[in-house]
C-alpha cells in the first residue's frame, strides 16, 4: 500500500525530534504536508504564513519550480559521486557562483552538509592554516558569550550558551569566549545597529594578553547573532574585532549560517558591516533550505597556504561523504539562480524599512520589552514569567501557530524572518496577527 503522508501517523513514538519539546508535541502534534510561496499546509487543510522561512533557510520560499526541477533531474543523470579524488560539473559551477556574490577577497568554497560541520570545518582549517605556515602553537579558540554555532563539540565549545555546558560535559579544551553583546539597558527598541558596545571587542585584547597571541588560531562570532536572540553588532564593534584579530596575526571566521543569502539585505553580512573575514561559515540558504548543504568560504591566502609540499598528497585532511554531492550542488545552482533573477537580496534591502516600522509597532503592547531588527530579521522579546523562563513565549508560539502564522522563539525572545519574497500585505498580516496573539497572552 502506497504510504499516504497526509495522514497523521497514527504511531509518533518512534522519532525522536531534535530540539523539541516531545511529549507536549505528541499530545498535541502540529504537522505540516505541504508548502507553497510564502505559507505551509497543515495535515488538517489550514494555510500557515512562514514567518521564519522554514529555519532561517527557505529564503526564496517554498516549492519553488526551478529548484525543485533542478533536483530532479540531477538525481535522474548522476545521483552521487565520489566526493573524494573524483570531482563532478555541478559542484565546481556552484562554487564559482558562490564566489561571484561573494565579498571580494573571498575566493574558495569547501563543501559540507550543514551549519554545525561548516563551523567545525572552519576550526579546523584554521588550527591547520596556522600548523601549515609553522606556527602551530596557535590552537585556541575564541567564541562568544550567547553565539550559537552549531550542534558539534567544537561548535559548543567556541558557543556560549549555557545549556551546552549543562548537559555535555567539559567541551574542548583551550577555548575562551568574549563577552556577549546584548546591553537592554542602553539599546533597548534600537532600531539597526545599536549605539552602545563597541567597547566590547576590546576585551580580546584582555584575551590575548593572558594567553599571548601566539597562541590563538581564531576568533569566530556570528556578525548577528541569531539564534539565541537576534543581537545585532553595535556599531564599530566588528571593525574592531577585526583590526584586532588582524593585529595578532589571529583568524576571524564570521558565521553566516543564518546572515548568508540575502537575509540582511545583502549577499552576506560581511558585505551589510562591510568587514572582511578570513573564513565564513554558510548553510541553510544555500539551498533554499530544500537539501542539506553548507560550505566554508575562505580567502586566497587561507586556502594558498595548503597549496604547498608534494603534489599527489591531500593538502586538507578533511571532508565528507557528501561534500558537494550533485543533487544538493544542482540544489544550489538553481537557488543562486532564483535569488538572482528575482533580485531577492535587494527585495530584501527594499523591504526592510517596511519590516522595521511594522515591528516596531508593537512597542507597548502587554510584555514587550525590547525590539530588535535588520534586513529581513527581527526580534520581539518578552518579559519572562517570573519562575517559568520561556513559557510565555511557547505559548504566543502556539496561540500564532493556531491564528496562522509561523513565528520562532527562543527564551523569551520571539524571532521572526520571512522568506524574501514576503508582500507588505503579508508582513501586515504577520505582525497584525502577532499583536493579537501578544494582547491575549498572559
Ligand atoms: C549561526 C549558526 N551556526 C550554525 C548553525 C547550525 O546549523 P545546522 O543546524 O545546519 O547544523 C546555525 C543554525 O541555526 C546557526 O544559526
Amino acid at each position: 500500500m502506497a504510504l499516504d503522508r497526509k495522514q497523521t501517523p497514527n504511531d509518533l513514538d518512534a522519532f525522536w525530534m531534535p530540539f523539541t519539546a516531545n511529549r507536549q508535541f505528541k499530545k498535541s502534534p502540529r504537522m505540516f504536508v505541504a508548502a507553497k510561496d510564502m505559507h505551509y499546509t497543515t495535515a488538517d487543510g489550514r494555510q500557515v504564513l512562514d514567518g521564519t522561512a522554514g529555519l532561517w533557510c527557505c529564503n526564496a520560499g517554498h516549492c519553488r519550480p526551478k529548484i525543485t526541477e533542478a533536483i530532479q533531474k540531477q538525481a535522474a543523470e548522476l545521483d552521487y559521486a565520489p566526493a573524494f579524488q573524483m570531482g563532478h560539473p555541478a559542484a565546481f559551477e556552484l562554487a564559482n557562483r558562490i564566489i561571484e556574490i561573494a565579498p571580494k577577497g573571498i575566493e574558495h568554497v569547501f563543501y559540507t552538509n550543514s551549519g554545525s560541520e561548516s563551523v567545525e570545518t572552519a576550526l579546523k582549517i584554521a588550527i591547520a592554516y596556522h600548523r601549515a605556515r609553522g606556527e602551530g602553537t596557535r590552537t585556541r579558540l575564541i567564541g562568544r558569550e550567547r553565539g550559537y554555532h552549531g550542534v558539534n563539540f567544537g561548535g559548543i565549545s567556541v558557543g556560549g550558551i549555557v545549556n551546552n555546558r549543562k548537559f555535555f560535559g567539559t567541551l574542548l579544551a583551550g577555548v575562551d569566549h568574549l563577552p556577549h553583546t546584548h546591553l537592554p539597558a542602553q539599546n533597548a527598541f534600537t532600531r539597526g545597529q545599536p549605539e552602545h558596545g563597541a567597547n566590547l571587542a576590546d576585551d580580546l585584547e584582555r584575551i590575548v594578553a593572558l594567553h599571548g597571541p601566539e597562541t590563538i588560531a581564531a576568533v569566530i562570532v556570528e556578525p548577528m547573532a541569531g539564534s539565541t536572540g537576534v543581537l545585532m553588532p553595535p556599531k564599530g564593534y566588528l571593525e574592531k574585532l577585526r583590526a584586532i584579530t588582524k593585529k595578532h596575526g589571529i583568524l576571524l571566521i564570521f558565521d553566516e549560517v543564518i546572515t548568508g543569502f540575502g537575509r540582511l539585505g545583502a549577499p552576506f553580512a560581511a558585505q551589510y558591516y562591510d568587514v572582511l573575514p578570513d573564513m565564513m561559515t554558510t548553510a541553510k540558504g544555500l539551498t533554499n533550505g530544500v537539501i542539506p548543504m553548507g560550505a566554508v568560504l575562505t580567502t586566497g591566502e587561507v586556502h594558498d597556504a595548503f597549496m604547498t609540499g608534494p603534489e599527489h598528497m591531500i593538502e586538507l585532511f578533511h571532508g565528507y561523504t557528501y561534500s558537494g554531492n550533485p543533487i544538493a550542488s544542482a540544489a544550489g545552482i538553481a537557488t543562486l539562480e532564483t535569488y538572482k533573477e528575482e533580485g531577492l537580496f535587494e527585495r530584501a534591502a527594499e523591504l526592510a524599512p517596511y519590516w522595521e516600522d511594522a515591528l516596531h509597532s508593537l512597542k507597548g503592547l502587554p510584555h514587550v520589552i525590547d525590539i530588535r531588527n535588520s534586513g529581513l530579521i527581527g526580534a520581539v522579546e518578552l518579559e519572562p514569567i517570573a519562575g517559568e523562563p520561556t513559557k510565555r513565549a511557547f505559548s504566543a508560539f502556539l496561540n500564532a501557530y493556531d491564528k496562522g502564522i509561523l513565528i520562532r522563539t527562543t527564551g523569551d525572545i520571539i524571532a521572526m524572518s520571512p522568506p524574501l519574497i514576503i508582500s507588505k500585505a503579508q508582513i501586515d498580516e504577520l505582525i497584525g496577527t502577532l499583536a493579537g496573539v501578544l494582547k491575549a497572552l498572559n
